[in-house]
């Protein structure tokens, strides 16, 4: 069987978690990647053996591609997956979908019409952790949810925003510690609660970074239309990356989420533990961070699994869009300073 062709665009700091899981995938063969800074795209190109492109576009019009994985700044995700799409290329695209809920909105509703794959990746969906809560709440062991806090306190320092031509500003970024950073964690509260969403109530300020024009701080609630009131809180100006929390308060027992690790206590005495495992492993290469995880990998073998033997996607686009939707009316809410209601 034909190998699936795939490129990779954007040969930054998260670009190894793709190049090797495409590498290690038996239906995959990485025949280029692109990074309009040369020398990046030269570099990686050599060390995989395959071919270097600086332009997407020269890309999609000289390699007979499959499929393509986007690592770029945010405000290029949009206009490169419509792009790709249309030529009738297979997308992956890095969190977040994009920056406005309308263009994100767009990039689904044209792979729908070119009946295309399309995913975005939100790997913690596969912790162990997130497993064992969200089978506990399917199967109705957890019963209702009736309130959920998350925290996100991490560290981005100016340093860190000085070294990026993109992050901290909203035209190309699309905003600071929410849509970056504590994206993940808010996909992992809403996917629990798993119920349309009423109405968000928050706040947004910078109060810690003097160099960026983006939000460092977000507070808030997401009220559900069930009732299910969820809070949360994330900074990014905290003195390092301490482990993420999820509570979630349920009508028989109390789920505790510490980084990857998760606790389900029952109210009938019943303890339900799960965390990653530490001999499951994957190799992206140096200087990938750890907290990174194996789950880059299952998503993307969940990708191409779907794309050759058909299914569904574990982490379907439409779960997507409705964590940007929500991401967007946090914004919203944080700039009109005024709840924003769903209908
Ligand atoms: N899933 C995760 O946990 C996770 C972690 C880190 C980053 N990310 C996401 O990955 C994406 C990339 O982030 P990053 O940290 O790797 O950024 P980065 O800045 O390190 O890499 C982006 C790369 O894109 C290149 N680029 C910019 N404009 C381009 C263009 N027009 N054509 C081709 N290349 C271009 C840049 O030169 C750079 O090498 C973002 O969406 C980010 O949110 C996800």
């Amino acid at each position: 069987m034909a190998k699936i062709k795939v490129a990779i665009i954007g040969c930054g700091n998260i670009f190894p978690m793709h190049a090797q899981s495409v590498k290690e995938n038996k239906y995959t063969e990485l025949v280029a990647v692109c990074d309009n800074k040369p020398e990046r795209a030269k570099a990686r190109a050599e060390e995989l053996g395959c071919k270097a492109y600086t332009d997407y576009q020269q890309l999609f019009d000289e390699e007979a591609l499959d499929a393509i994985h986007i690592c770029l700044p945010h405000y290029l995700h949009a206009p490169v997956s419509i792009d790709a799409t249309k030529r009738g290329l297979h997308v992956l695209t890095e969190k977040p979908m994009a920056i406005d809920y309308e263009d994100a909105a767009h990039m689904l509703k044209v792979a729908k019409e070119m009946h295309t794959h399309f995913g975005v990746i939100f790997q913690n969906r596969y912790n162990a952790g997130v497993q064992l809560i969200k089978r506990l709440l399917t199967d109705g062991t957890l019963g209702k949810i009736t309130s959920a806090k998350a925290s996100v306190t991490w560290d981005r320092s100016d340093e860190y925003y000085s070294k990026s031509d993109w992050k901290g500003t909203w035209d190309k970024e699309g905003g600071g510690v929410l849509i970056d950073q504590a994206i993940h964690t808010l996909d992992l509260l809403r996917w629990f609660v798993d119920d349309d969403i009423d109405y968000i109530d928050a706040t947004i300020s910078n109060r810690a970074h003097e160099q960026i024009e983006v939000e460092d701080a977000a507070e808030g609630v997401v009220k559900f239309k069930s009732g299910t009131v969820a809070a949360f809180h994330t900074i990014n100006y905290y003195g390092y990356d301490a482990p993420v929390e999820i509570e979630l308060y349920c009508e028989h027992g109390r789920v505790k989420m510490v980084g990857d690790k998760g606790t389900v206590d029952l109210f009938d005495g019943r303890t339900f533990i799960a965390d990653n495992d530490p001999s499951e492993t994957f190799s992206y290469g140096e200087g990938v961070k750890s907290y990174w995880g194996v789950n880059h990998v299952k998503q993307i073998n969940n990708f191409y699994d779907v794309l050759i033997n058909g299914g569904e996607l574990f982490i379907k686009p439409e779960e997507a869009l409705k964590t940007q939707k929500m991401i967007h009316a946090i914004y919203q809410s944080g700039k009109e300073k005024q709840r924003i209601w769903f209908s």
